[in-house]
């Protein structure tokens, strides 16, 4: 999984803190808790992203913020204001919905120029930003098409110009990509991405895509049930989850329980695989005797043939190791995905880059026994 950056700098750099406050915001429907005394401080010029899954108040959450929706309790400040009460058509906010919605019977001009024109901006200005919008957007071409002369990619970028263009404040867009397949959608989070970080607009995209969120986001903040669970660069939250949902949520993993046992100098946890665990004793702040629960990413199990020449000799008290049947095999070009079942019953997930298959005499077939082991240091604790 990448977790760079699309560009490693902000053309326009990060601004203040808490140029967007979300504060104890909750939304109720009826009896239901959509939106559950949530606050969240957004940087000036920050593209944040919203993760969670479906139905966990994503959407109610940015509709509150655009002023679509009234909050049962708490505020929203925008850049030192409190806009709580203002109505949506009175904000300096843009939203971007979850189908670009272009006015069909208006070409690309027509269309960008939509929103200055209702505000009586000047013809001659008008024409001036729009064609501006236009070039940012590299759709300088097509300012004559109807949308429908227009890929989905090119029409996710006119609404991007569309929504530009009024200079909002705070941009926001919900599931921006969704209408777009695989391959054009990564190439717009591309394209998408470079233009935001060179106007600099603050920006909060709601998505369940994580990778689409790990790309194109500063920070983002894993959802669940209308709180935050876990809040931190995408770095941060893949490396370093606070709990089984988020460890879960962005990535998969392999997680493990257990009771925390001192051994000597060393910390062991001991849960249902056949060898101890030992975890680092920076990590075990927890007392002895405490239940803990351990997170263990793909790519950090190192896999092998047993007894080949690079193998770990595995016996029953070796630590952090575990010997399996290769049960299912993902083959995903630059790294193959391995499932491999222990005798306990319990399937383990090592992601297996290119460089270390094509180290093996013969790569592991289904049905072969394998060696698992992982370093100390790939072992995370969750709460
Ligand atoms: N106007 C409404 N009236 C009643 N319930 C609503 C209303 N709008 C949303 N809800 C409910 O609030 C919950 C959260 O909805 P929301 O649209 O915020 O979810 P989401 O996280 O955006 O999900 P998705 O990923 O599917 O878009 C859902 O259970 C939904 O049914
Ligand atoms: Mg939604």
């Amino acid at each position: 999984m990448s977790t760079t950056p699309l560009l490693q700098k902000k053309a326009t750099e990060l601004g203040e803190e808490g140029f967007l406050r979300v504060v104890d915001v909750t939304k109720k429907f009826g009896e239901v808790t959509v939106v559950d005394k949530l606050s969240l401080s957004i940087r000036r010029n920050e593209f944040f992203a919203l993760l969670g899954s479906s139905g966990c108040g994503k959407s109610t959450l940015l509709r509150i913020m655009a002023g679509l929706e009234t909050p049962t309790s708490g505020r929203i400040i925008l850049d030192g204001q409190d806009i709580t009460e203002l109505p949506a058509h009175h904000r300096p906010v843009n939203m971007m919905f979850q189908s670009y919605a272009l006015f069909p019977h208006m070409n690309v001009t027509n269309n960008v120029a939509y929103g200055l024109k209702r505000e009586g901006v000047a013809s001659k200005e008008i024409a001036a930003r729009v064609s501006d919008a236009l070039e940012l957007v590299q759709m300088g071409n097509y300012a004559r098409h109807m949308p429908s002369q227009l890929s989905g990619g090119q029409q996710q970028r006119v609404a991007l110009a569309r929504s530009l263009i009024k200079q909002p404040k705070l941009l926001l867009l919900d599931e921006p990509m969704s209408a777009l397949d695989k391959k054009i959608r990564q190439k717009t989070q591309f394209e998408l991405g470079s233009i935001l970080y060179k106007v600099g607009v603050t920006c909060v995209m709601v998505t369940h895509d994580q990778e689409e969120a790990m790309t194109m986001a500063d920070r983002l903040a894993v959802m669940s049930e209308g709180c935050i669970m876990q809040l931190g660069t995408p770095e941060n939250v893949y490396e370093a989850p606070t709990s089984r949902f988020s460890a879960e949520f962005i990535g998969s993993t392999n997680v493990f329980s257990g009771e925390l046992a001192e051994d000597g100098s060393s910390v062991v946890l001991s849960t249902d695989l056949e060898n101890p665990l030992e975890l680092s004793y920076a990590m075990s702040n927890a007392r002895k005797g405490h239940a803990v629960t351990v997170s263990i990413r793909p790519e950090r199990v190192r896999l092998s043939i047993p007894d080949s020449e690079h193998a770990p000799a595995i016996q029953a008290d070796t630590r952090n190791a575990a010997i399996g049947t290769v049960e299912q095999i993902g083959y995903m070009g630059s790294y193959t995905l391995y499932y491999v079942r222990l005798p306990s019953g319990r399937l383990i997930i090592a992601n297996v880059p290119r460089e270390v298959m094509v180290g093996f005499e013969k790569s592991p077939d289904y049905g072969d026994r394998v060696a698992l082991h992982w370093s100390v240091r790939s072992l995370v604790a969750l709460s």
